[in-house]
């Protein structure tokens, strides 16, 4: 049960200027089960609570150390003050609020495909309605930590309500909620019933491990958050009854479920298409891999395309450079008399999509050692580029870096660099998603050296040695 304030579910917090509403405190997976956060198709709340779960570490006395940068705009993060109306106020030293889940920022390109899959291949805005929102400070470090975490949404569309969040479903989390997610992966499967108050289903649960077989633990969340807000029905079957009867029918049906598609990196800076879980079913018929611009881009503008050849799975090296947005569609190949002229424009209907390429490693910038300030490896137009976070409060920075110079280099394991430039001489950014960082001025360097796999820049402080900072390898991480 959802543990319930005083007067009945809400725990007012009055003040001068508002009143703000949390409905009550989430303390297990069982409790997931009473609220619509995440529930039905294609909500993706249940996968970003998945995700923050396996991105934070959680000390004794129950604060979370966050292995990413809520303030940099990554993952899709973004500031949401302190003092919006679903949720305490709060004093500007006890931290500040920052959301995660709105999938049409930029930044959410970084989340890993399990969290975006819903979004991008579903219509409607169900599809974005789910928010987790955490309670940040910075600790003296250069480290984030979250002392609270609310779930929450979006009130619907047809509601008139606005934009903001809905107080009567927004819930604070427990870490001991956080915690049971964590150890999902490794539970003995005979302690599920006495622990989420559960019978699973095993075939359904089966079904569910091959879909989500890539990502530990999140199918046993879907299985127990969701089994028992449904009729009695096998979840897989009434999933995809469900689904099928959904306008767009073939969206994440049970075949489909398990199809991936991404965008990877040649070692010449283009595009690389990999695809993966195509079924026999759409190989049989025949289907291509097509490269567009982004997400918001019609069929007129493909960029390139191929047939998977028959593999359910495989890569397609593209003459196109690499950009932030790049999203590769499935669709059916046609077979006409007008393809085999050469003039082979008409394109088959799509089944599915991946999600839009994020410019950067999917990691926080690295610090700058013993500086306010930080270095990230991202890719413009198929280059190497490097991109600066500055604290607003080291204002000497100018003076402190005078000396300092960002390297370019092929490999982790290579003394030489392949081109560099002056920290000082990076431009400053303004209009991006990273421009407006609060606390942070962003400056950026676009090289001339070809991104590839195992690219790495380097900050150094004097022209010889004295290096304070490497990224990781880019692409070291499967972003698969
Ligand atoms: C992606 O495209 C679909 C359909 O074209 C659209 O409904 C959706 O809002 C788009 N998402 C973004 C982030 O642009
Ligand atoms: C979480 O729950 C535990 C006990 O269930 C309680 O001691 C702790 O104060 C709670 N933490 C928060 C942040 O509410
Ligand atoms: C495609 O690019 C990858 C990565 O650079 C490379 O390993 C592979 O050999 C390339 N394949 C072809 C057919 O050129
Ligand atoms: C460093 O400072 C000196 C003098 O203050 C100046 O001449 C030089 O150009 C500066 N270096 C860079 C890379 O800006
Ligand atoms: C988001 O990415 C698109 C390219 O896909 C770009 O045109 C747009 O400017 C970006 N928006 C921001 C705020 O960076």
């Amino acid at each position: 049960m959802v543990e319930k304030g005083i007067l009945g579910c809400f725990i007012l917090c009055l003040s001068l200027t508002s009143v703000c509403a949390v409905r009550g405190t989430l303390k297990s997976i069982d409790d997931l089960k009473d609220i619509q956060f995440g529930h039905t198709f294609p909500r993706h709340g249940l996968m970003l609570l998945h995700w923050l779960a396996n991105n934070i570490y959680i000390d004794n006395n129950g604060n979370m150390r966050l292995n990413f940068n809520p303030t940099s705009g990554d993952n899709g993060f973004h500031f949401y003050g302190n003092r919006p109306p679903s949720l305490p106020i709060l004093h500007p030293e006890s931290g500040s609020y920052y959301s995660l889940g709105n999938m049409k920022r930029n930044g959410s390109r970084a989340l890993p495909y399990y969290v975006t899959r819903r979004f991008y291949n579903s219509w409607g805005p169900e599809n974005n309605r789910d928010r987790v929102i955490l309670r940040v400070r910075e600790d003296g470090s250069n480290q984030f930590i979250a002392d609270e975490v609310y779930v929450t949404q979006h009130y619907q569309q047809n509601e008139n309500r606005g934009s903001g969040y809905d107080p009567a479903n927004t819930n604070r989390v427990n870490v001991s909620l956080l915690r049971q997610i964590q150890s999902l992966p490794t539970i003995d499967q005979n302690d599920i019933p006495r622990i989420y108050n559960v019978e699973i289903n095993h075939n359904s649960l089966q079904e569910l491990e091959k879909i989500w077989r890539h990502t530990p633990g999140l199918a046993l969340l879907l299985a127990i958050v969701l089994y028992f807000t449904r009729p009695k029905t096998l979840f897989i079957k009434e999933q995809a009854l469900r689904l099928t009867s959904l306008p767009q029918s073939g969206m994440e049906d049970k075949d489909n479920a398990l199809i991936k598609l991404g965008v990877k990196t040649t070692d010449r800076g283009k595009a690389r298409i990999i695809w993966s879980g195509i079924p026999k079913r759409l190989l049989d018929q025949g289907v291509m891999v097509m490269l567009y611009k982004s997400n918001n881009s019609d069929s007129k503008s493909v960029l390139d395309r191929s047939s998977v050849g028959g593999k359910a799975s495989g890569s397609y090296n593209t003459s196109v450079p690499l950009n932030p947005g790049l999203q590769v569609r499935l669709h059916k190949e046609v077979k006409s008399w007008w393809n085999y002229l050469g003039c082979g424009s008409t394109i088959g209907e799509e089944i599915w999509r991946g999600s839009e390429f994020h410019d950067a490693n999917r990691e926080i910038p690295v610090d700058i050692n013993g500086h306010d300030a930080s270095l990230q490896l991202f890719v413009k137009d198929g280059k190497a580029c490097a991109r600066l976070y500055v604290k607003k409060s080291f204002t000497a920075w100018k003076k402190t870096f005078n000396n300092s110079w960002v390297g370019f280099y092929s490999s982790e394991g290579t003394l030489d660099y392949n081109t560099w430039q002056w920290a000082v001489k990076f431009s400053e950014e303004s209009h991006s998603d990273w421009a407006d960082i609060p606390g942070y001025d962003v400056y950026v360097y676009k090289s001339s050296m070809t991104m590839s796999p195992g690219v790495q820049v380097r900050f150094m402080m004097e022209k010889s040695g004295g290096e304070k900072a490497r990224t990781p390898p880019w692409e070291r991480l499967v972003q698969w």
